[in-house]
């Protein structure tokens, strides 16, 4: 297993919807476990394909560690589509492509998803509260839209200089980065 590097604010591939997957090779199954390692090293709690640079409709999800979810167990999505959403409420997210930023958004408390396992099996779901909120932020991750995009044009612009730290490459998080293509020397 390998541990790949995350892609940052600034990258294009994070603003590119991914696409679906058709069928799973011998390769994917190698990818889904490498993002496994990699959020574990990052410490993430969720992490989408668009961030190791690969437009797959991917993500992988371990909220094991929360207070909210202590009884869960990792696990993957695959081409999610959600079916129904249910309730508003507002908590503090981050994103390992954004380190360093945290901000207030809003989502639904509760959703109903379906979506493919590693085995390729279809799934019906309900989730709510915390695996609903990181299912959603990742999504929206394979859809090519960021949390940032989710807050007030005001509250954005308070982070403006942090986001172009990161874009510049000036924000070194303990786990390893792609920077903006277009900016490396
Ligand atoms: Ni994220």
């Amino acid at each position: 297993m390998s541990i790949l590097p995350i892609y940052l604010f600034g990258n294009d591939v994070l603003k590119t919807p991914a696409k679906k997957v058709e069928k799973l090779f011998q390769e994917d199954l190698i990818l889904i476990k490498n993002m496994f390692e990699t959020m574990k090293n990052s410490n993430g709690i969720g992490l989408a394909a668009n961030q190791i640079g690969v437009l797959k409709q991917i993500l992988v999800i371990d909220i094991s560690e929360m207070e909210d979810g202590k009884k869960t167990k990792p696990f993957v999505v695959i081409n999610p589509v959600i079916k129904k959403e249910i309730g508003k409420w507002q908590i503090e997210e981050g994103c390992l492509s954004i380190p360093g930023i945290r901000a207030d958004v809003e989502r639904a408390e509760k959703i109903s998803l379906k979506y493919l396992d590693e085995k390729f099996i279809v799934h019906h779901k309900t989730f709510s509260g915390l695996m609903a909120r990181v299912l959603l932020h990742e999504i929206d991750h394979l859809n090519g839209i960021l949390f940032i995009e989710k807050i007030s044009s005001k509250k954005r612009k308070e982070f403006k200089n942090e986001l172009m730290e990161i874009k510049v490459g000036n924000i070194r998080p303990n786990y390893a980065i792609v920077i903006a293509e277009n900016l490396k020397e």
